[in-house]
């Protein structure tokens, strides 16, 4: 099938590709744009690896095909950690050893700061809950949980 050219909004800069209509979101932002900080894992809308930011709401960019975002603003992990966005729970993550490889790191960050931003303190299991579609091998979730809740807390104190 031909390209189909598309237009949109990657961490705050335009860009205008030409892209296969199978592409999904996640290898358009990975091996055209370069933005590898996006991980795929199963490619099957399981392990949440791939989480982006569209049109400010997470989503699978594995089960994504770029060309759906045409027009679209698209913020991917390398966007909201040069905007300062995310520092706070980045340090919280780092801190109380949330993350070990990383591999899952930047998906557990979009969906917690979404979180936080539409629940500002969200109990343990409510933290637990929401992060249950992202997968991580290493940590044993209860780091995450930790840092998650201490960066709620935080926030809330302003
Ligand atoms: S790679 Fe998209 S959810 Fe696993
Ligand atoms: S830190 Fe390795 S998969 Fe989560």
């Amino acid at each position: 099938m031909s390209a189909v050219d598309i237009q949109l909004t990657v961490n705050g800069e335009a860009v205008a590709e030409s892209v296969e209509p199978r592409t999904t979101l996640v290898d358009f932002l990975r091996e055209t744009l370069g933005l590898t900080g996006s991980h795929v894992g199963c490619e099957h809308g399981v392990c949440g690896a791939c989480t982006v930011l569209l049109d400010g709401t997470v989503v699978r960019g594995c089960l994504t095909l770029a060309i759906q975002c045409d027009g679209a603003q698209v913020e991917t992990i390398e966007g909201v950690s040069d905007s300062g966005a995310i520092s706070d729970l980045q340090e919280a993550f780092r801190r109380r050893n949330a993350l070990q490889c990383g591999f899952c790191t930047p998906g557990m960050l979009l969906t917690a700061q979404e979180l936080l931003a539409h629940n500002g303190t969200p109990s343990r299991d409510t933290i637990r809950e929401y992060l249950a579609g992202n997968y991580c091998r290493c940590t044993g979730y209860q780091a995450i949980v930790d840092a998650v809740e201490s960066v709620a807390q935080a926030r809330a104190k302003g």
